[in-house]
């Protein structure tokens, strides 16, 4: 009987890789050692509207760690993942397109998972990070904080930062006319669940009295600060509530006081990955003291001891409603069809090959 039942426990464990994930305990330079001797190009599936957005990661892991070799693909998440399940139904199964994929399209990963295309695996930080941001079995991993809410501006046209909007109604005043830049929210589901939350509280009116301000609507949530940025007397953009900053120069932005949204951005390993070891290190150099000082905007973070202001205190913003949102597409696209029918579809070219 008890030998039957440990038969079963055996067999059990061979079936699925998930259970009793250890937690990594290597160091990130015996990982480093491993790479290097597996000597593979890692390929990142990298979620990003603009090339800076990669740059900063390729600059930061390539000078600490000589000796690998990193492929990473740059592009908005929408397409990585559809690049991902094009490759794995043309090769059946046998390659993902990507070792590692970094996304924001946060649905992708229970499904992947459930197809059995994840590796479950533990980075050495895990418990530092928020279990509420982690699959618990390892199959997936929420690495730092973004958000969309904030306003971004150009502190040269604005200079009294008390005058600065910090609730989406401020926007409509007089002195915004035709100021205004935004992402559309039909091109980009963290954009999109943020206008849901502001049309919820504020109604389709504010759509409405949004178009009167004549805004200019752009692709790709870096474009509006990058636009705004630009000083120049014969360029009317200024100001915007949907865009972030972090690859944009000259301008400044300030917190909202109103409803906004965050999320964790989320990493995983194939279970094909050709470079494993590799795989392994970058993910665990994503969550390093490094990386995450130099991600996140030092405001919020998923490792508990990087996140300054507590992601989970702030009375505006539920960090964990994105995924929820982002798990029914049903709903996802009732809401992008309603926003196109009001800003119409989405204009210009892909903002990575524009920036
Ligand atoms: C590290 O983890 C492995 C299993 O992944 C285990 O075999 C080994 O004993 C652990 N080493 C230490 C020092 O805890
Ligand atoms: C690593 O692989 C390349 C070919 O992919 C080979 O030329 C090189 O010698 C290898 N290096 C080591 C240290 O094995
Ligand atoms: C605009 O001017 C400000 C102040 O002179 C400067 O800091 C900023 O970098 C300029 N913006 C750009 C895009 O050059
Ligand atoms: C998904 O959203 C639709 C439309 O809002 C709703 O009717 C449905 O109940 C939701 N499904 C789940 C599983 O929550």
């Amino acid at each position: 009987m008890l030998a039957l039942f440990i038969f079963a426990l055996i067999s059990l464990a061979a079936a699925s890789p998930f259970l009793d994930v250890p937690v990594e305990n290597r160091s990130i330079n015996e990982i480093y050692e491993a790479a290097l001797k597996e000597n593979k190009t890692l390929r990142v599936a990298w979620g990003g509207d603009v090339q800076a957005s990669g740059s900063g990661i390729r600059h930061y892991f390539e000078n600490r760690f000589p000796g690998i070799k990193l492929d990473l693909s740059l592009d908005l998440s929408k397409y990585l993942d559809a690049e991902i399940d094009r490759q794995y139904k043309k090769t059946n199964g046998l390659d993902e397109f990507a070792d590692v994929a970094v996304l924001q399209s946060l649905h992708d990963f229970p499904r992947w998972k459930a197809e059995g295309r994840l590796l479950p695996y533990k980075v050495s930080q895990w418990n530092d990070i928020y279990s509420k941001f982690v699959d618990e079995e390892g199959a997936y991993t929420g690495l730092y904080i973004f958000s969309f809410g904030s306003t971004v501006y150009n502190p040269t046209y604005y200079r009294d930062p008390d005058a600065i909007p910090t609730t989406y109604p401020d926007f409509l005043k007089p002195q915004f006319f035709r100021r205004i830049v935004l992402t559309y929210p039909n091109d980009d589901d963290a954009i999109l669940f943020l206008f849901t939350l502001i049309v919820q509280k504020y109604g389709w009116g504010f759509m409405d009295s949004l178009a009167k301000q004549q805004v200019t609507w752009v692709r790709g949530t870096a474009t509006p600060s990058i636009l705004g940025g630009d000083n120049s007397t014969t360029n009317p953009l200024s100001i915007s509530f949907a865009s972030s900053s972090a690859f944009a120069s000259g301008v400044s932005s300030k917190m909202s006081q109103d409803v906004y949204m965050a999320w964790p951005q989320t990493g995983a390993i194939f279970a094909r990955a050709q470079a494993p070891e590799t795989a392994k290190l970058f993910m665990n150099y994503l969550m390093d003291d490094q990386w995450q000082d130099v991600v996140g905007e030092r405001i919020f973070a998923t490792r508990k001891s990087f996140d300054r202001f507590g992601v989970f205190k702030q009375k505006n913003m539920d960090p964990l409603k994105y995924f929820q949102f982002m798990s029914n597409r049903t709903d996802v696209e009732s809401w992008r069809g309603q926003f196109e029918s009001v800003v119409g579809p989405p204009q210009g070219p892909n903002p990575n090959q524009e920036f």
